[in-house]
């Protein structure tokens, strides 16, 4: 009876350690995680959707949305403030910066649905 005990610890020994090497993983893998999130979370007083659009979009759309860039003139970039941008939808300027339109890169697959939805969050903020 003993000695089945000790069997039986002794088998399910390398099972647990490997299970403890798992947890082990995954807790740096949570915490790796975590750590790249506070670390995509901007320096203070920006919103998540700023950050974002001025490392990802400002290049373009210049830092006020107003598209006074190269790039904004040679494509005749409307503000992102105006009322034209404005009147759409979120739906309709998340489907644009997910899909892209002409000359607009799309994200749907660089950025999560939530950033696109931040992004949008950020252009309702440059209304007039
Ligand atoms: C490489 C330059 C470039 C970058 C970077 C860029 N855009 Fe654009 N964006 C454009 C161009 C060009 C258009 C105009 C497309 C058209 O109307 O044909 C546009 C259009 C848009 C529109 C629709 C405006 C309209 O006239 O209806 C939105 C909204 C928009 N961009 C948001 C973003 C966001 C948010 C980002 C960052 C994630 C971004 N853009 C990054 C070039 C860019």
């Amino acid at each position: 009876m003993l000695f089945e005990v000790k069997g039986k610890f002794k088998r399910e020994e390398p099972m647990n350690r490997r299970y403890v090497q798992w947890i082990g993983k995954s807790c740096a893998g949570v915490f790796g995680l975590a750590l790249l999130g506070h670390l995509a979370i901007p320096v203070s007083g920006q919103t998540p959707g700023e950050s974002l659009y001025k490392t990802k979009c400002a290049v373009c759309h210049g830092p006020d949305g107003k598209g006074e860039t190269a790039v904004g003139k040679a494509n005749k970039l409307r503000d992102l403030g105006s009322t034209d941008i404005q009147k759409q939808s979120d739906d309709e300027l998340g489907g644009i910066i997910g899909n892209g339109k002409g000359k607009m890169p799309a994200y749907g697959k660089s950025l999560k649905p939530e950033q696109i939805k931040e992004l949008v969050a950020y252009i309702r903020s440059l209304k007039k």
